[in-house]
């Protein structure tokens, strides 16, 4: 039987609710497909500020290096939050290991479960068809350019007299824009063909380095997949408009992240967006969403956009397609049979049928076995 070792990442708010499901899930899963999961976990973020003063520990970043693959729950909350560029934020955890791992390639698939149409916040007709990939890059441009705070310039402040100044930098280098063209074109070629490069070309002067780059790759390597040039101010309007045009989205960091929440409420809740980053090494899988610390604790939490990361793990790291498609086709049938976490029940939904975090890992589970 082949073992797998997973570094899990439960982090702060509802991570530690969300990855208890994962953990029973893949239990079941590894008993019915012949697999041996092997659990190491770290910590990260918030929980590991408090513990270790720092949001990456050292010994967190081995844990991930010797893991096959990495699950990350969430990260982050009011307690950590804070505007002082000298205290540590839950945050640099998260990009940290991004960085470290060099997991440059940020995959958000936004697919509608037919059960949950009536959640989206459009119009059941404008969902039709609608299943796209965005491929965000994760690991340059504005998250990761210079940036810091300067006192005492001359005219900064209101009135004319010496203040602060802060910044940030855009930045990307040739070939980080080529091997995320690389990444959305080679998805392309597996689903409908087609990629949107979002950028701002019309303004910024790394837009300009994107768009000539990408180009470039796809005239020299794969002038068979269709490329359209998009701003990204387009972009956030057609996403509502009609996202059925969309198969791969390709686009910078920021504004990968900015998008990705936004298609999400095409599925329904950003409670279901899963998502897989993925560089040369090991790679690492974690729910689009944030920490919801307005609900932690409380055992209502979605755990889908986890499992629906564990899927995207067990194919892309373990090659375990039918484990993942067994994976899937639970949830589907689950959703189907009208179960709900709160943050995807809508008015036809029955009181009895709306779940709390560990329920629904039960009836995936029930499904499965
Ligand atoms: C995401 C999150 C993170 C990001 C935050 C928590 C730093 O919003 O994964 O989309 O901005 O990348
Ligand atoms: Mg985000």
């Amino acid at each position: 039987m082949k073992t797998y070792r997973i570094c899990l990442l439960p982090g702060d708010g509802i991570g530690p609710e969300i990855t208890a499901e994962a953990v029973k899930v893949l239990a079941v899963i590894g008993e019915r497909f012949g697999a041996n999961f092997e659990f190491s976990e770290a910590l990260l973020g918030g929980i590991a500020i408090d513990e270790t003063g720092t949001a990456l520990p050292e010994a967190t970043l081995r844990a991930a290096h010797g893991a096959d693959a990495v699950l990350l729950a969430a990260i982050g909350g009011p307690k950590w939050d804070t505007t002082d560029p000298d205290k540590p934020r839950p945050e640099q955890g998260l990009l940290g290991i991004r960085k470290a791992l060099d997991l440059y390639a940020n995959l958000r698939p936004v697919r509608i479960f037919a059960a949950l149409r009536d959640a989206s916040s459009l119009k059941p007709e404008y969902l039709e068809g609608v299943d796209m990939l965005i491929v965000r890059e994760l690991t340059g441009g504005l998250y990761f350019g210079a940036r810091g705070r300067e006192a005492g310039v001359e005219g900064a402040a209101t009135g004319g007299g010496p203040g602060l100044r802060a910044y940030d930098t855009m930045e990307y280098r040739e070939f980080e824009i080529e091997r995320i063209a690389r990444t959305a074109f080679e998805a392309a070629r597996t689903r409908r063909g087609r990629v949107h490069s979002v950028d701002k070309a019309n303004v910024l002067e790394s837009s300009r380095l994107w768009r000539e780059v990408v180009h470039r790759v796809h005239d020299a390597d794969y002038a068979d997949v269709e490329l359209i040039d998009q701003l990204v101010d387009n972009s956030a309007m057609q996403i509502v408009r009609n996202p059925a045009q969309f198969d791969v989205m390709v686009t910078e960091n920021m504004f990968g992240d900015i998008l990705s929440d936004e298609a999400s409420m095409l599925t329904g809740s950003l409670g279901m967006l899963a998502s897989a980053s993925l560089g040369d090494g090991t790679a690492l899988y974690e729910p689009s969403h944030g920490s919801a610390p307005d609900i932690a604790g409380q055992g209502v939490a979605n755990p889908l956009a986890m499992l629906l990361s564990m899927d995207l793990m067990l194919r892309h790291s373990f090659g375990m397609h039918e484990a993942a498609d067994a994976l899937t086709s639970a949830i589907e049938g689950v959703l189907a049979d009208g179960w709900r976490t709160r943050d995807i029940a809508d008015a036809g939904t029955l009181p009895q049928r709306t779940v709390g975090t560990s329920a629904m890992g039960e009836l995936i589970i029930e499904r499965l076995g």
